[in-house]
């Protein structure tokens, strides 16, 4: 097993695709210590700065007093904590739906919804550039997958049209993608599934918190959110936290209480995670300025990379991803970045389709203007190098 695992490993750094870890020795935010080294961030999710803040670990922290770490047991043996209940009511009502479901993770949750909703005589239509927790989802569920272009919905509409009446249909969507950072067209998508009786799933991981009037997500911004059957969303990324949710109909969350499988057979979250992401919502409510400060540094710094000549494709979020093409080169970027004290990591296949390498850059409203201009400094000299 070693030796043919070596060498396939050994095909992986012949191609630029071999993967290292690093060591992060601070606190999540704008600056972080990566292997003993200080360095501005520039490539994680947490899009309003609340990872480290101090009102998410004071309520991790009272809950741990009150109700300990473990939650022994997944929520269906010994039974929800009195948080899970609380944070799914807070995201129903943010979100305007009858119920939420919290899981584990988004991977969970979408694996857990996809393979609830869909059997084998389902087809799934996916966008070419979903997330992979949502093709392993389609790919568990034994489902038909046809996978439309990114975005185009006149490809989608063909496959709809010429898939039969009979067939249950599930149109899946992220709404923000979350390595090229641009939008789902949702509204398009909602007339689609309308017109050929299809179900609509999105996956808000990247835009909630972020996008929309009260930062809900693209389908609350699209005015759309009432016709999207099935929301996903995580925690994990502008709330600070960690966990996810999919809302919907009571019916919807009746279904995956029954039927979703990583919602079912994998222990709770800890209750302080859940607490933590309870106190993630108020924050992320009450203070909307986190949202548009976002937004607009997000805008200055794919304007200032775009100046520097960098395709940053349709990117309109916080992800802002410099095309590269050649994935070495995109490795020996990322490392020269480094080098010059901005972390911004290097995406390659399979992540990304082949010859797509790219930096992945991604803003937060804990960053600076100043941040801003020396991650813009930072990158001139990188690309003149190398
Ligand atoms: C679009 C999308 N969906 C789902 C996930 C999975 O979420 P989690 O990290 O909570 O498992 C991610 C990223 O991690 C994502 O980018």
């Amino acid at each position: 097993m070693k030796e043919v695992l070596r060498a396939e490993l050994e095909t992986l750094r012949s191609q630029g695709l071999y993967r290292t870890r690093r060591v992060m020795s601070s606190a999540q935010g704008r600056e972080v210590v990566i292997d003993g080294k200080t360095v501005l961030n520039f490539c994680s999710n947490d899009y309003l700065g609340l990872a480290a803040d101090a009102r998410l670990v004071s309520a991790a922290g009272e809950s741990l007093g009150r109700s300990g770490f473990g939650s022994g047991a997944s929520r269906l043996i010994c039974g929800d904590f009195e948080t899970h209940r609380l944070l799914e009511a807070e995201l129903a009502r943010w979100k305007g739906t009858e119920a939420a479901l919290v899981f584990s993770c988004g991977y969970m949750a979408n694996t857990g919804t996809i393979s609830a909703l869909a059997d084998r005589e389902t087809v799934v239509f996916s966008d070419r550039l979903n997330h992979a927790s949502i093709v392993d989802g389609i790919i568990l569920s034994r489902a038909e997958l046809r996978r439309y272009p990114h975005n185009d919905v006149a490809a989608l509409e063909g496959m709809l049209s010429s898939t039969g009446e009979d067939r249950r249909k599930l149109v899946v969507t992220d709404t923000v993608f979350s390595m090229d950072g641009d939008v789902a067209p949702l509204r398009e998508l909602v007339a689609l599934c309308r017109k050929y009786g299809a179900w609509l799933m999105v996956d808000e991981a990247h835009a909630f918190g972020v996008m929309g009037p009260t930062g809900a997500g693209l389908a609350e911004a699209l005015g759309v959110a009432g016709d999207v059957d099935v929301q996903m969303g995580t925690l994990s990324k502008a709330a600070g936290s960690f966990g996810a949710y999919v809302a919907g109909s009571k019916e919807l969350v009746d279904h995956l209480v029954n039927r979703a499988r990583s919602f079912v057979y994998t222990t709770a979250i800890p209750p302080s995670v859940a607490a933590a992401g309870l106190a993630a919502l108020g924050v992320m409510r009450a203070e909307p300025e986190r949202r548009q400060r976002v937004l607009s540094l997000a805008t200055k710094l794919r304007q200032g990379l775009a100046g520097l000549g960098c395709d940053t494709l349709n990117s309109t979020t916080p992800i802002i991803p410099v095309m590269v093409k050649d994935a070495e080169r995109a490795v020996r970027l990322s490392g020269k970045l480094f080098e010059l004290g901005i972390l911004a990591q290097a995406i390659r296949p399979p992540t990304v389709p082949s010859g797509s390498a790219r930096l992945r850059v991604t803003v937060t409203a804990a960053h600076t203007e100043e941040d801003l201009v020396r991650c813009l400094e930072a990158f001139r000299e990188a690309l003149s190098r190398c």
